[in-house]
């Protein structure tokens, strides 16, 4: 039996996952299927990558452990996979032990094989990509990805002499010219390595600044760089080099990314394969960006897309369509619902959903639902169509293997509007009016036929709709794909057994009126502004009584936003002598300034590093010309000051209550 082996890459786990994810992994799903209905056996992995700077921050920001943050984000990818359909055949986690086993016997292989050598290194880290960049990488200074300055960090380091697989990676890739595909991404890659010598690749980091890694063999002072990490999950999951996985899977390996991560995947990684005596992967494939209003998803704009809340609206069928069929796989596209609810409405309400309902019911009608048996005297309408539907499925199998999902679903849309058409010029109403039951028995088995086809088409696009067809078209409930084999269908008439019992009516996707959900949308949160106006006017209301005999409300203490902090620098004001200037990490994007009154009683020494309380949602206000965005709270003793601090080491940005 053939064999396919598809990844996803394993997500970071400092953020919830989001549309980008989902469609990468709704990708691997579809494609894992499309192998398995072609009488292949597929090996789809995913996973999460919970190693490095990045997630042990986050954790911190979190208040939790990084055990304890990993388990949780790791957790809402796992959770979210069922709920789009996505059916892996494993979970990989860069923390668990058969991963550590992987990486240390790799890294010793190469170490030993001398790839790995000791060297100072000085230079521009920036946290934010946990990589060295070099002056070339910066604008105006700064990283363009974090737009933060880098630091300046000097330290002894371990490197994997990647320069020295430079030459070969060339020339394997222009030996290979689907290698890296689509086109696009291999010529970038062909640039960057034309571009000079690569520079070796600093594989290691001191313990002294990192401990949440996967330590060295060799030196346990340090851990793995996350990079030299995260890749090998690929083969881990093979159980190498235990077993017969490897061996089976490994050659057919294909790769699914988006461009972001296009170098480690394009160049660290078959450097490091073959330095470690492996064959590189079969193809590395790559695709672009969702945008929403043409600019990136991010947390930060606060656009992301959340796959989970598209799902609950308009179903995981229509939300996988949508994206396969939308995207020009390796070009960026831009998300919205207006978009997915027009290709809902169109190519499956009306197109696919319309097309096969009338067939159901007009078999119903005109041959008490039963499939009837063809005669096969084919007239040209027939001909014509049976040739559309060879031609449709040819190309959809073709460029769907080759990761041209949009336009093999178009080409299998040819088929459905062809159908369409093919309805309407053969009238089956007036075959059935003019008693013409040999034609019409005809015309109906070749629709009907034509519709299993293509239900087993849409299979790894759209799993539950699929299944739905097949059994309304009396083909029983259990679907299994290793059953068939959709390379044997192209060119076969029939296969679909004549007196076969079908549903009576289907009703695949229900259209949507956008504009009545908008309305309705509308009308919820005006109700909801509504709600929330009376809910600030009550407690305006309140701050304008007199507080009776000194007590508020509990609503007006819950008005009071206090947070944990820590001071990560403070300065005297420059103007005035009384007052410091406090900068307080509230685990957010950028440490706070707080102007306090504290000179009197603190140098601002000893502050730094001290864990207070914040008032955080307090109106910002200039306090000599320095902007003060909160207050310190402290308590004022007799000659002293005393501030409020929290008992333990305690999360950045947590809430007091
Ligand atoms: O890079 N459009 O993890 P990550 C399309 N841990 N796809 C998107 C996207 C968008 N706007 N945003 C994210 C890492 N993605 C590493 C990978 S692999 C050994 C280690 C998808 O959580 C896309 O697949 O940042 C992209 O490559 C990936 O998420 C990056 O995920
Ligand atoms: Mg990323």
């Amino acid at each position: 039996m053939s064999r396919f082996y598809i990844t996803t890459p394993i997500y970071y786990v400092n953020a919830k996952p989001h549309l980008g994810h989902a469609y990468t992994t709704i990708v691997a799903d579809s494609v894992a299927r499309f192998h398995r209905i072609s009488g292949e056996e597929a090996f789809f992995l995913t996973g999460t990558d919970e190693h490095g700077d990045k997630i042990m921050q986050a954790a911190e920001a979190a208040g939790k452990t990084p055990k304890e943050f990993v388990d949780d984000i790791s957790g809402t990818f796992q959770n979210l996979w069922p709920k789009l359909n996505i059916q892996n055949s494993d979970f990989i986690r860069t923390t668990q032990p058969r991963h550590i086993k992987t990486v240390q016997k790799v890294l010793q292989q190469v170490y030993d094989n001398g790839d790995i050598y000791q060297s100072e290194y000085e230079g521009l880290y920036c946290y934010g990509c946990e990589q060295f960049l070099t002056e070339k990488d910066l604008v105006d200074g700064k990283c363009p990805d974090h737009d933060k300055e880098p630091e300046v960090i000097r330290e002894k380091n371990y490197f994997f002499r990647m320069s020295k697989y430079q030459d070969w990676l060339k020339k394997h890739i222009e030996d290979n010219p689907d290698f890296i595909r689509p086109e696009r991404y291999r010529n970038e890659v062909l640039s960057m390595l034309d571009m000079g010598v690569l520079d070796d690749l600093c594989i290691s980091r001191p313990k002294t600044r990192l401990s949440w890694g996967i330590e060295l063999p060799f030196d346990t002072d340090y851990v793995t760089y996350v990079w030299f990490d995260a890749l090998l999950n690929y083969i881990t999951a093979l159980d190498w080099p235990e077993g017969e996985k490897f061996d089976q899977f490994w050659p057919s390996a294909n790769h699914l990314v988006a461009k972001d991560i296009l170098k480690p995947h394009a160049i660290f990684w078959p450097t490091m394969l073959k330095a470690a005596g492996f064959e590189p992967y079969q193809h590395l494939n790559v695709h672009g960006y969702w945008l929403v209003k043409d600019t990136k998803m991010s947390k930060s704009i606060g656009n992301v897309v959340d796959p989970l809340s598209m799902v609950g609206t308009y179903g995981q069928d229509a939300f996988r369509y949508f994206l396969l069929r939308e995207m020009r796989f390796g070009r960026d596209a831009s998300f919205s619902e207006d978009a997915l609810v027009g290709r809902l409405n169109a190519d499956l309400a009306n197109d696919l959903g319309n097309l096969f309902s009338r067939v159901l019911s007009m078999t119903h009608k005109y041959f008490g639902g039963e499939v009837p048996t063809p005669s096969r005297k084919h007239e040209s309408v027939d001909l014509e169509v049976l040739q559309l539907a060879i031609d449709s499925f040819k190309n959809y199998q073709q460029l769907f293997g080759a990761f041209e999902f949009g336009r093999g679903i178009e080409s299998l849309w040819e088929l459905v509007r062809g159908l369409n058409k093919y309805v309407d010029s053969t009238q089956p109403w007036a075959l059935f009016k003019n008693g013409e039951t040999e034609r019409l028995g005809d015309v109906m088995y070749v629709l009907l036929m034509l519709m299993r086809k293509i239900a087993l088409h849409i299979w790894p696009v759209m799993p539950t709709t699929a299944e739905t067809m097949l059994e309304q078209l009396g083909q029983g409930a259990d679907f299994d794909p290793a059953a068939v084999n959709i390379k044997d269908e192209v060119e076969t008439f029939g296969r679909l057994e004549p007196g076969l019992h079908l549903a009576k009516a289907s009703n695949l996707f229900p259209r949507v009126d956008l504009k009545k959900k908008q309305e309705e949308d509308a009308v919820k949160a005006e109700k909801q502004a509504a709600k929330k106006q009376k809910k600030q006017d009550k407690a305006a209301k309140a701050a304008k009584a007199e507080p009776k005999d000194g007590i508020i409300d509990f609503a007006d203490f819950q008005n009071v936003d206090m947070r944990v902090g820590t001071v990560v620098s403070c300065q005297p004001h420059p103007d005035a002598d009384r007052l410091l200037l406090v900068k307080v990490d509230l685990g957010e994007d950028e440490p706070r300034q707080v102007v306090a009154g504290l000179a009197e009683y603190f140098s601002p020494d000893d502050l730094v590093g001290r864990q207070v309380v914040v008032v955080a949602n307090l109106a910002p206000r200039k306090l000599r010309g320095q902007v003060s965005q909160g207050m310190i709270l402290a308590a004022k003793t007799d000659g002293g000051m005393q501030l409020l601090t929290v008992s333990g080491a305690t999360g950045n940005g947590t809430k007091v209550s």
